[in-house]
């Protein structure tokens, strides 16, 4: 399956990795590029680009394959602007494939040349956004490709609420870079589906989780197989950080919280993305805020990468053969 995604990043499979805080390391990331996607660094798992140029050395010794860091230039607690720009300058040293950025634009965060220096290193930029108007943003601002994230997908959609069905051919339509879908996609159906709405390709998060090559408590994973798309919900609208979470005792304190207008110094200890750590490690579920995306409705089973990729590459490509008989369209 070739597509605009595949050449831009020199993979088989128009399929990558979304950023995973705690969970986007080496082990993952190369499994993931092995099996013919683009894998994930995150960079916000390290705490200098020391470390995040040594994890990226580490996967370069378990795959020769492309992959991406993940920048998350969102506000934190935890992570200063020294950070981000150490972060910066360790992939343009290591001269990653790509940058998957969220949040704010690069050119607006660390300055206009920002693209420029890394197009000069070899590194593509790929922002995810949740509206047009800031695709359009990444279009103009010399960004290789967009994600379109609707608000089906785990971790932080914007708050404008826009489903993948309906942003994806919005975007395909109102920029000329590649469209990348994510928000919902987990299987063959949903990535057929993502080409038809006019995206190049698809990026999963969730679906990554319940592999055999993530590392974390295989509690969890059975949650998550266990747990049904009504089983996430969206929280953090009054504090102006949407996120979307698996439903559990701590989010539903987060929401109570809302209700009653608590201000950000009393919420922050909730929403501190160190505790998915420990949750991720003794696979206790109730125990902190956990980014997952409605996409868990259709995550069945524990597969390996590999297993993953090539069954969603080979049932899309079967539907999309097969639609036009299905359809008695000649
Ligand atoms: C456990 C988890 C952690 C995440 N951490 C990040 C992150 O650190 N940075 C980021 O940009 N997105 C993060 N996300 C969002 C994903 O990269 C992706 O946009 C989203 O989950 C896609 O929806 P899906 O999970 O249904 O495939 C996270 C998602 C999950 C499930």
């Amino acid at each position: 399956m070739k597509t605009r995604m595949t050449e831009l990043f020199g993979i088989k499979h128009p399929i990558m990795c979304g950023g995973m805080m705690w969970l986007c390391k080496p082990d993952l990331c190369a499994a993931v590029s092995n099996a013919g996607a683009l894998g994930n660094i995150t960079a916000a798992n390290y705490d200098t680009g020391a470390e995040l140029a040594a994890a990226i050395r580490k996967t370069r010794e378990m795959t020769d394959k492309p992959f991406s860091v993940n920048l998350s230039l969102l506000p934190s607690f935890r992570i200063t602007k020294e950070m981000y720009l150490d972060w910066f300058d360790a992939c343009l040293a290591e001269k990653v494939a790509a940058f998957e950025i969220s949040g704010a634009p690069v050119d607006k965060f660390f300055g206009p040349d920002a693209i420029k220096r890394g197009h000069d290193a070899g590194v593509k930029f790929i922002h995810k956004v949740g509206s047009v108007r800031h695709a359009i943003h990444a279009d103009h601002a010399g960004y290789d490709a967009v994600i379109a994230a609707g608000v089906e997908e785990g971790g932080h959609p914007l708050s404008d609420d826009v489903t993948t069905v309906v942003l994806t051919p919005r975007m395909a339509e109102s920029v000329k870079i590649p469209v990348i879908t994510t928000g919902g996609m987990a299987d063959g159906r949903t990535l057929a589906a993502a080409l038809v709405l006019g995206a190049e390709g698809v990026m999963m998060a969730s679906r990554f989780m319940a592999t055999k090559e993530c590392q974390m408590n295989e509690k969890v994973k059975d949650e998550l197989i266990r747990r049904q798309e009504f089983d996430t919900v969206l929280y953090g609208k009054t504090i102006e950080l949407q996120g979307r979470a698996l439903k559990n005792a701590w989010v539903k304190k987060v929401q109570d919280m809302e209700a009653r207008h608590a201000k950000l110094e009393e919420m922050a200890p909730l929403l501190s993305g160190l505790r998915q750590q420990t949750v991720w490690a003794d696979g206790n579920t109730e125990d902190a805020l956990m980014p997952v995306g409605q996409s868990i409705g259709l995550i069945h089973d524990v597969a390996t990468c590999k297993e993953v990729v090539e069954r969603i590459v080979k049932e899309a490509e079967g539907i999309l053969k097969g639609s036009t008989q299905r359809l008695n369209i000649s």
